[in-house]
């Protein structure tokens, strides 16, 4: 049977009902690749699973889908957000999918153009903030309260329900769980969603279950240094978020799972960015890349088993934003008049060097 989207494909296992519509943009079934080379350097075997493929970019659809379903199975006619990007690309297009009117909250200047340009063409009402996603969430989480609109922020249950399909998956495509799952951890639902997954699909098929090992960017790494950080900043805008909704919950997954959460700075994200690409073949916004440069990091300290099977999560695409990619590249492109003959000479070099 070809693939039918998250709620379909795992309907057993989701809260949903006869009256949830079947609302699916054919999320989910995303690959689990294995990385050669990487692998090789770092003396494990590690998979990422790329979350980039799905619909929107990202794997906020796998929850936004169930969220959605269930707004509109409540008789919601509206969907609310804050967000660094990803949330309010996925909350505008199944919105849009489903008839519901979306509003998507942003810090001004701190998105991803590409997530940007999603939320317009899916038409969604944008409004942009000059504070951070933590004042962002503030406001919307406060107003959907008292207004006619459903908050689809991983707050909202539905949101980790369909996250933690991925997790699902993972077990399906290597048949059993990893030795360790690693993940950006921002908001910290997707930590929480994919350990909540591991669980119930271990209590079902036996297929045991991942330390979890989750990283923040250094300049939010607010779990990390058990605070708030009410001026977060780093290269990864994704998780620049400084005070995690989900941070019991994220808690809760390390310490059950023998797992941890740690921090790595920008340049160790920037290097995991550019090695994912430039190695592997695979390009990977920044944040879902601290997830390769945490488990990097715990290689080269000694800290990861020799052998061990390790997934990290590459929660969204690289093409989301062009802009941190252009800038880390060292070499520019090379400009040449348009003469056949300096262009081949040029070429020629190239390809004998
Ligand atoms: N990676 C990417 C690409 C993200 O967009 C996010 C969160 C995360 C990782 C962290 O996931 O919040 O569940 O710990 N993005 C949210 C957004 C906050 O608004 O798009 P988390």
């Amino acid at each position: 049977m070809t693939w039918q989207g998250v709620i379909r494909q795992f309907r057993t296992q989701l809260p949903v009902t006869d009256s949830t519509p079947e609302l699916s943009l054919y999320e989910g079934n995303t690959p689990l690749i294995h990385f050669p080379n990487l692998s090789e350097q770092l003396g494990i075997e590690l998979y990422g699973k790329t979350e980039g493929i799905n619909p929107t970019g990202s794997f906020k659809d796998r929850g936004m889908v169930m969220a959605v379903a269930k707004a509109v199975e409540a008789g919601s006619e509206a969907v609310i957000c804050a967000s660094t990007g990803n949330t309010s690309a996925s909350a505008a297009a199944y919105a849009a999918r489903a008839g519901l009117k979306a509003i998507v909250v942003i810090p001004k200047g701190k998105i991803a153009l590409g997530k940007l340009a999603q939320a317009v063409m899916y038409g969604a009402s944008i409004v942009e903030i000059d504070g951070n996603f933590d004042d962002a969430l503030k406001v919307v989480r406060k107003l959907s309260e008292t207004e006619p609109v459903t908050l689809v922020n991983s707050v909202n249950p539905y949101r980790l329900e369909g996250q933690k399909t991925a997790a699902f998956e993972v077990c399906e495509q290597l048949g059993t769980a990893p030795d360790i799952l690693s993940i950006p951890v921002g908001n910290a639902g997707n930590i929480s969603a994919y350990w909540k997954g591991f669980t119930e699909y271990n209590e079902v098929n036996r297929t045991g279950l991942p330390k979890m090992y989750g990283f923040e960017a250094e300049g939010a790494a607010a779990i990390v240094r058990e605070e708030v950080i009410t001026q977060p900043e780093t290269i990864a805008t994704a998780i620049r978020i400084g005070n995690p909704a989900s941070w019991q919950l994220a808690l809760k997954a390390r310490d059950e799972s023998d797992g941890k959460i740690d921090s790595v700075t920008d340049a160790e994200i920037a290097n995991a960015y550019k090695l994912l690409a430039s190695r592997e073949g695979v390009f990977a916004e920044p944040a879902s890349c601290a997830s390769v440069a945490g488990i990097i990091k715990q290689c080269e300290d000694g800290l990861i088993a020799k052998g061990a099977t390790v997934v990290a999560v590459l929660t969204g695409n690289g093409l989301k934003d062009p802009q941190t990619a252009i800038d880390q590249i060292d070499t520019a492109p090379v400009t040449l008049p348009n003469d056949e003959d300096v262009i081949s000479d040029y070429i020629k070099k190239l390809v004998r060097v």
